[in-house]
């Protein structure tokens, strides 16, 4: 889809608050829909004229004036785009008008994403690709650098849709090898360096849980470190740690079947921070980021580890697998402290589809969030208000840090019997590996991916949360 400053053409999109007063619309069609049809403007209301004439119109209410924010404009929109494509409509041109605290920048990006949010799918294995009749846009605004404001945003776009590619990719075709394959490909001509450690480099650094994790399966597992560091190598770095399990299958504290159904996603914190560097890198963000990642699959075979394994890690410290299905944490207990000890690291961030009880907790929409600094959280949660991925913390108290400590191992991985909020126990457990690093874990088993009908705008299958955070935190990060 081409989005670009231009001329109003034969159908108009206008989008207006709850109670729009007449004047504040110019056009004779707009004011017809708000004056005879009685048009409220709630959030996604929508009033359609499309004729033979010159002077077609949708109007998308954007909520009450009061409420407003830039993600309104993102999901009327995506309304709009919607409307179009169902009517079969090529091209239009869109209204950018600002109201209650939504600046024209921010209005026209978020009309912009919003129009980019209906332009996803993923047809990779389908014979039959969809098609949008929707190809062209273009804004009516005079602001400046709109064209630059516009392609910020398309570039963010692509690299959610990187994300989500990887996500919705399935486990046959994409395991730790191919992933570190893909990110090769995906960073070349890029000032990125990609590392990449394979099964020897990785015991020779001794990354133990990592490697124990990995045992029962063919494929050998992967760390990589992408560097990116346009303000030189001696500056500090903004770490964003992702696990990345490609195949989740419990091990032998084996996963039912519906369960395991949607288990090629446990990679998606890897593949967020992979998108989210790809936006820090094409928006040419000066900001040093380095991206570790831990690919490994969870299966099972002679080789596997088991339940009640005590294993080492990177850092020392030993582990007692209560429960090989708590994999992430092993697996992030190591590439935490690389990030935390080998790099430079000012910032830690890490999601992970680390726990269903986020799901019990916080829903499908709603990403958990937990920290050792909580000014360091504060600044992530506003960007993700500004992102429109909603957060919400979890607190890590001292009671859980001592039910992560084992009996003849110094940690375990899962609590023998149920305490709850299993969340806060793996939080806690992460906690032991940042070395007091300011760090920042969220919890995207719920958020990262729908089976059913996304979220707001989101697409079914993988979301691309939470990449719009992170990219929005690290370009405004001081
Ligand atoms: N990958 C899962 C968490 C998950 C569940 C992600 C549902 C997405 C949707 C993780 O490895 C896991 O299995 N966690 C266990 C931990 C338990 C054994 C302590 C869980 O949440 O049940
Ligand atoms: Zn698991
Ligand atoms: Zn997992």
């Amino acid at each position: 889809m081409k989005i670009n400053v231009g001329e109003q053409l034969s159908t108009t999109v206008y989008l207006v608050p709850e109670g729009t007063k007449l004047e504040m619309i110019s056009d004779e069609a707009a004011q017809y829909a708000l004056n005879h049809l009685k048009f409220k403007g709630n959030l996604n209301e929508k009033f359609i004229y499309l004729g033979p004439n010159t002077d077609n119109i949708v109007v998308v209410g954007l909520g009450h004036l009061d409420h407003l924010t830039k993600d309104h404009y993102v999901q009327a929109a995506y309304t709009a785009a919607k409307v179009l494509n169902e009517q079969k409509v090529e091209s239009t041109s869109v209204q950018i008008k600002p109201y209650g605290t939504v600046d024209e920048k921010n209005t026209l990006q978020g009309i912009t994403e919003g129009f980019l949010q209906a332009d996803y799918s993923f047809d990779t294995y389908k014979k039959e690709k969809t098609k949008y009749s929707l190809t062209s846009v273009s804004l009516l605004t005079d602001l400046k650098n709109a064209q630059e404001a516009i392609e910020e945003v398309r570039l963010l776009l692509e690299a959610v849709n990187v994300t989500r590619d990887l996500v919705n990719t399935p486990a046959n075709d994409l395991y730790p090898e191919t992933l570190a394959n893909k990110v090769t490909d995906l960073f070349k001509d890029t000032d990125v360096q990609v590392e990449i450690f394979d099964k020897q480099a990785l015991e020779e650094l001794g990354a133990k849980a990592l490697l124990a994790v990995s045992q029962g399966s063919s494929k050998e597992p992967r760390m990589l470190v992408l560097k990116y560091l346009p303000l030189g190598d001696e500056e500090p770095v903004i770490s964003l740690v992702g696990k990345g399990v490609t195949y989740d299958s419990g091990g032998y504290a084996i996963k039912s079947a519906k369960g395991m159904s949607t288990m090629k996603t446990d990679m998606a914190g890897a593949g967020a921070m992979i998108g989210a560097l790809h936006a820090i890198v094409s928006n040419n963000i000066q900001q040093n980021v380095v991206c570790v990642i831990g690919a490994t699959e969870n299966l099972i075979s002679g080789e596997a580890f088991k339940n009640g394994d005590i294993i080492h890690t990177l850092k020392g410290t030993t582990i007692e697998v209560i429960n090989t299905d708590a994999e992430g944490r092993l697996v992030l207990a190591d590439v935490l402290y690389y990030a935390a000890t080998k790099l430079n690291s000012k910032y830690i961030i890490d999601a992970a589809t680390l726990t269903g009880a986020v799901i019990a907790a916080l829903g499908q929409n709603i990403t958990g969030t937990m920290t050792n600094n909580q000014s360091f959280l504060d600044k992530v949660t506003a960007a993700s208000k500004t992102a429109g991925e909603d957060m919400w913390q979890l607190p890590i108290t001292p009671e859980f840090r001592e039910k992560i400590k084992g009996n003849h191992a110094d940690l375990i991985n899962s609590s023998i019997n149920f305490v709850g909020a299993g969340t806060i126990f793996a939080a806690a457990f992460l906690e032991h590996f940042v070395e007091d690093v300011p760090w920042v874990h969220l919890d995207i088993a719920g958020t990262s991916y729908a089976s059913s009908n996304g979220n707001k705008y989101l697409p079914k299958g993988a979301s691309g949360i939470p990449v719009k955070t992170l990219y929005e935190f690290v370009k405004n990060v001081k």
